[in-house]
């Protein structure tokens, strides 16, 4: 069993980044800058928005963090993202999810100019992805076939079972893989798919994005089979100081033993997200520097 380790190659690529942020500032071209806009207080959210602006600073971005209360209206929300939309000294920028339930995400997501949505979350990336036309990725899939790239993972004809048709990770993961290219046969699962086990047990590659701790067992897992957990899940443990730990979707210590290659959660694709949405933030800049 090899783990996979999205740390040590989410620090590589932001080395990679760094530099080539350097030869930018070097040719007095214009620094990366992401933006993201944090409304409310959940602890999850904060924790992965403040990631993103060290990660930033780690490879040389410039990052605004704009932080809203959980009260904002929908109205005052559309009014911040139009502003950065209008800016052009930011060339990407996120609203982080979830929002408080009293804001639409799909009406905020659609307010984003495309060029800036570094998120890759707007319908007009969304289905360029799909065409497989030049577009943001969404940064989780991407930062998956990165991964699988980086360990020589051979996707083509390959079956993929991805649980969890989220618009974030499982339905975005599930186009990717069955492009041009990545040429994987791939089946996307949910929670009123019939026979799930048995079909997660035929899967060459496993990709968990149901957000329940510890889904996937031993049991419905072929064995050398590739799996990778997006899950990110909080669940108490009197014994850490935070009095919570982090949680794959996958149950890790009995499914690690049958695969040839597992992500570790956390440290598997969480790194990985913060530094792809980064190369999307380079892209942008790129692409402004060229004009
Ligand atoms: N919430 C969970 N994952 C993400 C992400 O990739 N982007 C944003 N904006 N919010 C998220």
């Amino acid at each position: 069993m090899i783990l996979i380790d999205g740390k040590k190659v989410a620090e590589e690529i932001k080395l990679e980044l760094k530099s080539e942020v350097d030869v930018l500032r070097t040719a007095g071209k214009k620094i990366p800058h992401l933006a993201a806009i944090l409304v409310g207080e959940n602890p999850a959210s904060m924790a992965y928005v403040n990631n993103k602006v060290k990660s930033c600073a780690d490879a040389g971005f410039v990052s605004t963090l704009i932080k809203k209360e959980g009260n904002i209206s929908e109205e005052e929300l559309l009014k911040v993202v139009e502003e950065l939309n209008q800016n052009p000294d930011i060339d990407g920028f996120i609203v982080q999810l979830p929002l408080p339930k009293h804001i639409d995400e799909l009406t905020v997501t659609m307010a984003i100019d495309p060029a800036k949505d570094v998120d890759g979350f707007h319908p007009v990336n969304f289905g360029k992805m799909a065409q497989g036309l030049p577009c943001f990725l969404p940064a989780t899939p991407y930062g998956i076939t990165l991964l699988l790239k980086y360990y020589n993972i051979d996707t083509v004809g390959k079956n993929v079972v991805v649980v969890g048709r989220s618009h974030i990770v499982g339905t975005p993961m599930s186009i990717l893989l069955s492009r041009k290219g990545a040429d994987a046969t791939v089946t996307l699962t949910h929670s009123r798919t019939k026979n799930l086990e048995e079909i997660i047990s035929q899967a060459d590659i496993v990709i968990a994005a149901i957000g329940i701790p510890h889904f996937i067992k031993a049991d419905m897992v072929k064995e050398g089979a590739v799996v990778i957990d997006v899950g990110i899940n909080r669940v108490e443990d009197d014994t850490a100081i935070k009095k919570y730990k982090l949680v794959g979707d996958v149950d890790f210590e009995n499914v690690a033993p049958k695969c040839s290659y597992i992500t570790p959660v956390p440290g598997g694709v969480g790194p990985m997200t913060v530094v792809s949405l980064m190369k999307n933030t380079y892209l942008a800049a790129l692409n402004k520097n060229a004009r």
